[in-house]
């Protein structure tokens, strides 16, 4: 083999190739593990043939380099002719999370800081676990058809998350800290303030010796985590079949932190949800010695805060889903 010709036809191939793809295929025929070049090299038997092979193998590859930044750097002339780097570029939209879910998971978060577990339950429910379980008299209104939808006789749309709180304690023993969040449903007129569906969070705490202390005490903690340092929250007597006392609360105003303005009607105050103390007679349905176990519960809706926290009029916007307001969030 004369190693010096081999050496000059690798090179002139070198010289010769217009691309990379090219340029990678000489390497392989002239420098490749099956190139002459490479077999000669494994099958020396002498020191000064070794030598020389080694020589020529260096100056092939130091030649093949040059060659690769050459073909990089015309690529990048090339492309630099191509391409006006002064033109306006297009904008790549990221997706993003549905305002109610950002509140939503921002809720779970607070309850998770708590300790609480976040439980999920069903959105069809039985009438059993939607009102009778929770002591709603057979009279009450919200039970008729014209208020809530039902399947069929014993099964509906659950009309409001207290749900969860006997399908939690159907199957567990106390203490139990659970918070569930989710879609309820009335047969509501479309309004601002109405949607026939929409969310609530509610949550349930049931161990030996709570108090409504212990409820005032977790809804500041929340609002004030929720709404910003400073919040105040507001108890008022208000009465529902499955707690005992029922409370009403309302949370200093976000808008103008309790100074009074359109918004709270210039009561300082805003409207959030109800709550209570875990009636014994829930209890006894559930099997919970009511002497040994206390519990409070609360919900409100999370439609509304959303709305509140965005400036949005009318949360019927929130099922629309025109991006032109989604995009804004
Ligand atoms: N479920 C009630 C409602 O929808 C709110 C509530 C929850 C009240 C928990 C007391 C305890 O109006």
């Amino acid at each position: 083999m004369n190693w010096e010709e081999y050496a000059s036809n690798a090179l002139k191939s070198f010289a010769e190739v217009t691309t990379a793809g090219e340029l990678a295929e000489a390497h392989t025929a002239w420098l490749g593990r099956k190139s002459e070049l490479k077999v000669g090299l494994r099958n020396v038997r002498d020191r000064e043939t070794g030598m020389a092979l080694n020589a020529v193998r260096e100056r092939l590859e130091e030649a093949f380099a040059a060659r690769e930044a050459e073909l990089e750097r015309g690529a990048l002339v090339q492309l630099d002719q191509q391409l006006d780097v002064t033109l306006p570029g297009t904008r790549l939209r990221r997706g993003r999370l549905h305002p109610l879910t950002q509140i939503r998971r921002e809720v779970e978060d607070i309850f998770l800081g708590l300790g609480y577990e976040i439980v999920d339950t069903r959105e069809v429910e039985t009438v059993w676990h939607n009102f009778d379980a929770l002591s709603q008299p057979l009279t009450h209104p919200s039970r008729s058809h014209r208020d809530t939808f039902y399947i069929n006789d014993d099964t509906l749309l659950r009309t409001h998350t207290s749900t969860g709180q006997i399908r939690v304690m159907e199957e567990r023993q106390p203490p139990i800290y659970i918070a569930t969040l989710g879609r309820t449903y009335r047969r509501d007129t479309p309004s601002p303030k109405n949607t026939p569906s929409f969310h609530q969070v509610e949550a349930l705490a049931v161990d030996r010796g709570i108090t409504l202390a212990d409820l005032k005490g977790t809804l500041m903690h929340f609002f004030r985590a929720m709404f910003g340092e400073g919040r105040d929250v507001r108890m008022r007597t208000s009465f529902f079949p499955f707690t005992e006392p029922s409370v009403e609360f309302d949370v200093t105003c976000f808008l103008c932190a309790g100074e009074g303005c359109p918004f709270c009607k210039y009561t300082g105050w805003f409207e959030m949800g109800g709550a209570g103390a875990v009636d014994p007679a829930v209890f006894e349905k559930m099997g919970y010695d009511p002497e040994e176990w206390s519990g409070f519960a609360w919900g409100l809706g999370l439609d509304r805060i959303a709305a509140q926290r965005h400036g949005i009029p009318d949360i019927r916007m929130f099922w629309e889903n025109d991006l032109r307001v989604l995009r804004q969030f």
